[in-house]
């Protein structure tokens, strides 16, 4: 029995458990009253910072006009000095510095002239500071986030998350970097300083006057949005002046939609010391590494040995299999993106331009953690399901788009607990326009539904995200996958750190386990294909 109808089945056992959906108290919504404008009394702030997302001009290519863009400023009004570090003439907003253990307060203007909210995507926060849609302010209106840094090391970004105008605002540049740092990570004494370097990549597109050019039709945000442009840290063309040691480089994709399989030109592996938002246990060395929209990858790059004058080009490199069959084949020509997804493009260039005795040594191992196993889990029988399915023109999760005031059943989780889910392809595409039922009950793959004429035809790669607190990666199941394609991608996913994204790819079924402590509330699940989750394809846990 395959795999995948195994996930379906169990998804059915759920659903089947009575209403599928269940409306919850309305006291966890925010009306436009409950949104949170005030700094609470008792909370005492290490750090405060003023946030402002505003349009701006900012000079982007190296000739012609400045660009508009959205971009995020911030002030420092409390705590140490580095806790912003500015990035001038750039879009991206400031890199956070946080330390584990900081009570974070932040005001937030939203001075755009639309609605919304910032997600700190990585943090475990509770439900109020973590950026749900529902907490989106209007123009000239003002939020106050405040929350206790639990993370451990590792680096996360922040973006907007406004319902709808989440892949916009993003690629209009309403993102930055966050590194948060802790004492296990102090005691590795890592790169450091000049030598811990961000590494944000994002994929854009002009126009003739340098403008950003952004399509919102179908099919188009069906795939995902493609730029013909790689910016890395908010500029094309990106090339490191390095001294010949090693490096920490903060990898972020934080494009919409383009997944990139880091590799040198050389063939030399990478070698990773942290995967998104928490530092691996031990270094972990791959021939590439995919990195999906949402994810980050800790990169140590030694450049040590290297004569000055020598250069390394950092390529996201061929693969295939990312996108719907049709697409795949060229057959969707409206995707006139320079580089179609898994083609193989420069990202950057580093060159050493000064020679150094002495590097530091890469540790043998890192920050130790235990591994969850099946023996953590309350729910071994009863995997809470995630199913991806791409009705026409509707990518959703649980047969169901996103609504704000509603969980399925399965979608309440008890504090405190540890659980398994099941990220799979349902090709039966249950639950669209209601007649997802019948349809699941009778088809195998690729049945009936309507969801099931084209499931495996629609079926592409999702980079899926569960906001909270990170998950760890238990098995991949294959059975299923196209395993020419898989062959270009397997290599290079790191499964072995703390997660909270993880690329799926067409035909595959990936088991993970996540606690849910600390708190309770409303935390979104999604693709971080932006336009996906801006089309429906998100939903979100009650933990209670
Ligand atoms: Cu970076 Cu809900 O996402
Ligand atoms: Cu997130
Ligand atoms: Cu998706």
């Amino acid at each position: 029995m395959k795999a995948i109808n195994t996930g379906r089945r169990r998804f059915l056992q759920h659903s089947a458990l009575g209403t599928a959906l269940a409306a919850f108290p309305t006291v966890l919504l925010a009306g436009s009253n409950s949104i949170k404008r005030t700094a609470t009394v008792g909370f005492k702030a290490d750090v405060e910072i003023e946030f402002i997302s505003q349009p701006a001009r900012i000079p982007i290519l190296t000739n012609g006009p400045a660009t508009v863009v959205q971009t995020y400023s911030a002030k420092l009004l409390k705590g140490p000095q580095q806790t912003l570090q500015t990035l001038p003439d750039n879009y991206l907003g400031p890199i956070l510095n946080f330390q584990q253990g900081q009570k974070v307060r932040i005001f937030y203007k939203n001075k755009l002239s639309e609605s919304s909210i910032i997600h700190w995507h990585g943090l475990h926060v509770p439900q109020y500071s973590d950026g749900h849609p529902m907490y989106s302010i209007e123009p000239g209106e003002e939020f106050v986030y405040e929350f206790e840094v639990v993370n451990r090391a590792g680096t996360s970004f922040y973006h907007s998350h406004s319902h709808n105008l989440t892949a916009e605002q993003v690629y209009r540049g309403l993102a930055g970097m966050i590194a948060v740092s802790d004492n296990d990570e102090k005691k590795l004494e890592l790169p450091a300083g000049e030598f811990d370097l961000p590494l944000v990549i994002q994929d854009r597109s002009f126009d003739a006057n340098n403008q950003l050019h952004y399509v919102r039709r179908m099919p188009e945000r069906m795939i995902g949005f493609l730029g013909d442009t790689i910016l890395v840290n908010g500029k094309p063309d990106a090339q490191f002046g390095v001294k010949s040691r090693a490096y920490r480089f903060r990898t972020v994709n934080g494009s919409n939609s383009r997944i990139y399989k880091l590799g040198w030109d050389d063939g030399t592996p990478l070698t990773a010391i942290g995967t998104d938002g928490c530092i691996l246990a031990k270094p972990e060395s791959r021939p590439y590494i995919m990195l999906a929209p949402g994810e980050r990858v800790d990169l140590w790059l030694d450049f040590s040995g290297r004569p000055v004058g020598s250069k390394l080009v950092m390529y996201s490199l061929p693969f295939s299999g990312t996108l719907p069959i049709m697409a795949d084949r060229g057959g969707m020509s409206m995707m006139r993106s320079r580089f179609p997804q898994g083609s193989k493009f420069p990202i950057a260039t580093f060159e050493v331009v000064e020679k150094l005795g002495d590097s530091p040594k890469l540790p043998v191992t890192l920050v130790p953690f235990e591994r969850l196993t099946l023996k953590d889990v309350d729910n071994t029988d009863a995997p809470l399901p995630i199913a991806i399915s791409m009705a026409p023109m509707q990518p959703l999760l649980g047969g169901k788009s996103f609504s704000l005031d509603k969980v399925m059943d399965f979608e309440r989780v008890k504090l405190g607990s540890i659980k398994l889910i099941h990220i799979y392809h349902d090709h039966a595409g249950g639950g669209h326009r209601g007649m997802g039922m019948q349809h699941r009950k009778g088809g195998e793959h690729g049945g009936m539904g309507m969801g099931g004429m084209n499931g495996g035809m629609m079926d592409m790669a999702h980079p899926i995200h569960l906001h909270g607190q990170q998950y760890q990666i238990l098995r991949r199941l294959t059975d299923d996958v196209r395993s020419k394609d898989y062959e270009t991608v397997k290599n290079g996913f790191i499964d072995t750190g703390w997660k909270d994204t993880v690329l799926v790819m067409p035909g595959e079924e990936v088991h993970i386990i996540k606690p849910f402590q600390d708190y309770k509330g409303l935390f979104l699940y999604h693709c971080h294909n932006l336009e996906h989750e801006d089309l429906g394809m998100m939903r979100q846990f009650l933990i209670e």
